[in-house]
């Protein structure tokens, strides 16, 4: 009975959070995001989780936190940073899902600086 429920509370987000995007056509052409990402809104993520010490374009550095738009890490690399932590940088593994991590992983990538 309760495995029914989860499923279909689940199943219920995943259809909220997808049914999003098609109707606004908020913000100007963000297309090169949307290939990589998974069903997980990684930009809401960032804003909910990172802002505090990247800010919101990755470049602020508040408590040393490394600038996100010169990093050459790979987006598995990244995943791995977020989810163990790296110094000052706080683990994401309690808080946050695998697939989460990904989409805030494959986000972080489209803060890179390449002639917006
Ligand atoms: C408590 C402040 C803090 C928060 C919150 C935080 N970071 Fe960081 N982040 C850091 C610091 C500090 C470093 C540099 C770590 C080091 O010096 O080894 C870092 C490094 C990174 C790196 C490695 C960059 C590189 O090229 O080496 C990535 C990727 C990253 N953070 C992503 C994120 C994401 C995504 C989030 C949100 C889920 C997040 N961070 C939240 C402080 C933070």
């Amino acid at each position: 009975m309760k495995h029914l429920l989860v499923t279909v509370l689940v199943a219920a987000l995943v259809v909220a959070c997808g049914s999003e995007s098609p109707d606004q056509s908020s913000g100007n052409s963000a297309t090169a995001e949307k290939a990589a990402a998974p069903a997980v809104d990684g930009e809401k993520v960032y804003k909910q989780y990172c802002i505090a010490c990247h800010g919101l374009y990755g470049d602020m550095g508040a408590s040393g936190a490394f600038n996100l738009q010169v990093s050459a890490l790979t987006a598995d690399e990244r995943v791995k940073v977020i989810t163990e932590g790296r110094n000052a940088m706080v683990s994401f593994k309690t808080l946050l899902n695998e697939d989460q991590i990904k989409a805030v992983a494959a986000y972080t990538m489209t803060l890179k600086k390449e002639g917006e």
